[in-house]
């Protein structure tokens, strides 16, 4: 994940630009940089690799300046060079990003077309660029920002200097996280208060559509509309090198809002945001001839196997075989080399899911790991990894690793569908392109839905027994809903297959088990809709988590319908997974339950 620092100044701060971006270091990167403005004129070094190779530039050429940004990259769109490296300069303007701007490819033949010369593969760069179009139109800093926020879309942190406006530094939030630190005659920005930490504990979070304008005395802030808004000052716990909740009460939380970010990290590893195509797998899973694959994981790891059988089996052809681990170890299943494993595991280092891999490598398979822990032993003893990139997770009830390891399968039954003939260029760009969106969708799905999950949460909690039902890739997220929702608040929930309601639970239907049923208006719809009229009609309440289109559809009576955007089938997944993990998240609130650390639950199981 990208890390954004900034500092409006009364001493150098080219040095203390480098050591929040230490700081932010935890957040892995593989080029970094650093902008300072100084009479009228801004300079810049940057860097590929380590921070290290950014100071000795520096020692060699140093910077001075009382104001300044900076940024360490995780690239994205373009390889991580120099000429990607941020802060990109355009007449006189500065920008450093965390994020994506998903319409970039439009606005950057609208900006060539007017003659605009690009010079890096960045998606960055046309913010640069469109900032500088609306300066010259006369626009003075604070309107060309708010231009410019009105054109990109996206999900995005920005930090933005202007040479001709020295006293003054901007930042935006769509996504992405930044907080504004409060100094005694300085103001900093960083993508979080642990970057800031030594210079000052009285922090502001921006929020979504949030655009703030900082000198060295005052902080406006200022919606996408230029009308002020006001947010709270906080005094921050962050101390330097620890990993903290920013302006959440829990890490489950943090981690829940952490998504839209974290995930285009992850995507951004296996496919290319700018060509809308996805990168090959790695090699040692021949996908094109593999006769099917073996998957195996514990807990909400193997709920993302499951989802990711379905795509497996519908956009590759392959045939996918999944257990849970403590099971799949002891099977003695029988496999032969012309399939694959694939291991999914957030610490890499669960015990069954461990010895699966073990059990897996003696019948002679190719084996991958899906893991958030590259150095994990079972990231070690696999033949090809697939990093999850979610960042640490903390929260025991896991989240950001799940939605996290949805977007790797996804990416990679595209992959596999390609590598096997089965997708089609057309396919693979308009899939690629919906994954792309998902970081936006997420952001705004996270801030609509919130209040109505708090009402929601406080009604639930009521219950002693909960039904989640789905169908499709939603039977998987009934199961994580279900698993969520007992694992934090104790409440009793159970998951079931939507078709499978006759065949027993329906036995249990009454007014005090409310049934919470996942369906996005897809193939599986109507026959959903029939399982919530049996529901219904037994005098059961209904919790429905749809999509615009099934909500106008479906016209029944129900305790609450929670309405998400329509989003494309290879990203509900992702998307339908943000109400569930709210909802449990502010039942168990409400019970007031230890949510990071549910009684009984560990984070890393490493015993059988
Ligand atoms: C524990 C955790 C879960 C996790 C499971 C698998 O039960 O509480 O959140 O899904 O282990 O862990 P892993 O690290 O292998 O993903």
């Amino acid at each position: 994940m990208c890390g954004i620092v900034g500092i409006v100044g009364n001493q150098p701060v080219a040095g203390r630009l480098v050591d929040a971006l230490k700081r932010l270091e935890y957040r892995g990167y593989d080029s970094a940089g650093v902008a300072t403005l100084k009479d009228g004129a801004m300079e810049r070094r940057r860097a590929e690799g380590k921070l290290f190779n950014l100071e000795k530039l520096l020692s060699e050429k140093p910077l001075a300046g009382e104001i300044g940004i900076a940024h360490t990259r995780w690239a994205t769109h373009g390889v991580p060079n120099e000429i990607n490296a941020h802060p990109h300069f355009v007449d006189g303007v500065a920008v450093v990003h965390n994020g994506i701007i998903e319409n970039f490819a439009a606005l950057k033949t609208e900006l060539m077309a007017e003659g605009a010369i690009f010079t890096s593969q960045t998606d960055t760069e046309v913010v640069a660029h469109l900032l500088a179009r609306y300066r010259r139109e006369g626009l003075d800093g604070k309107a060309a920002m708010l231009a410019m926020l009105n054109r990109v879309e996206g999900a995005y942190a920005l930090l933005v200097m202007f040479a001709d406006e020295p006293e003054k530094l901007y930042a935006a939030r769509f996504g992405p996280p930044l907080a504004v630190g409060h100094g005694r005659g300085e103001m900093f920005l960083g993508s979080d208060a642990i970057a800031l930490s030594p210079f000052t504990h009285e922090i502001t979070y921006l929020v979504d559509g949030d655009c703030a304008i900082l000198s060295r005395d005052t902080v406006e802030i200022v919606d996408f509309s230029g009308k002020p808004v006001s947010r709270q000052k906080q005094i921050s716990q962050a101390a330097a090198f620890m990993v903290d909740k920013g302006n959440h009460r829990h890490f489950m939380e943090k981690e829940i809002y952490e998504q839209p970010e974290v995930i285009s990290h992850a995507l951004s590893h296996y496919v290319d945001l700018a060509g809308l195509t996805v990168k090959p797998a790695d090699p040692a899973i021949d996908f094109a001839n593999l006769r099917g694959l073996a998957i195996s994981a514990c807990g909400t790891a193997y709920l993302a196997g499951l989802v990711g059988k379905y795509w497996f089996e519908r956009y590759a052809r392959l045939p996918v075989e999944i257990d849970v681990a403590s099971e799949f170890r002891y099977r003695e299943m029988p496999l032969s080399k012309d399939q694959a494993a694939l291991f999914i595991s957030q610490s890499g280092e669960t015990a069954d899911t461990l010895a699966s891999l073990r059990y897996c490598r003696q019948e002679g398979l190719a084996i991958g790991a899906v893991v958030n822990v590259r150095e994990s032993t079972i990231g070690r003893e696999a033949d090809a990894i697939f990093p999850i990139l979610a960042g640490p997770e903390i929260g025991v009830a896991s989240t950001k690793a799940f939605t996290c390891q949805l977007a790797v399968m996804a990416s990679l039954a595209v992959a596999a569908g390609k590598a096997r003939g089965l997708i089609t260029a057309v396919e693979e760009q308009e899939m690629v392109g919906h994954l792309a969106e998902m970081p936006r969708i997420m952001s705004k799905v996270l801030n609509a839905i919130q209040p109505q999950m708090e009402n929601l949460s406080r009604e639930l909690s009521r219950f002693k027994d909960v039904l989640y039902l789905g169908r499709g890739t939603s039977y998987p997220l009934a199961l994580e809903g279900a698993l969520k929702l007992k694992e934090i608040s104790y409440i009793h929930a159970e998951g079931y297959a939507a078709g499978e309601l006759k065949h027993g639970p329906i036995a249990l239907i009454d007014e005090n088990m409310p049934v919470i049923v996942i369906a996005p208006h897809d193939r599986f719809f109507e026959k959903t809709v029939s399982n919530m009229q049996e529901v219904a009609a037994r005098g059961g309440r209904i919790i429905f988590i749809t999509d615009e289109t099934g909500a106008k559809a479906a016209r029944l009576d129900t305790m609450a319908t929670i309405v998400l955007p329509d989003v494309a089938e290879i990203i509900a997944p992702m998307v339908f997974s943000l109400p569930i993990q709210l909802l449990a998240y502010h039942t168990a609130v409400f019970m007031g339950t230890d949510v990071d650390q549910p009684r009984n639950l560990a984070k890393s199981v490493t015993v059988e």
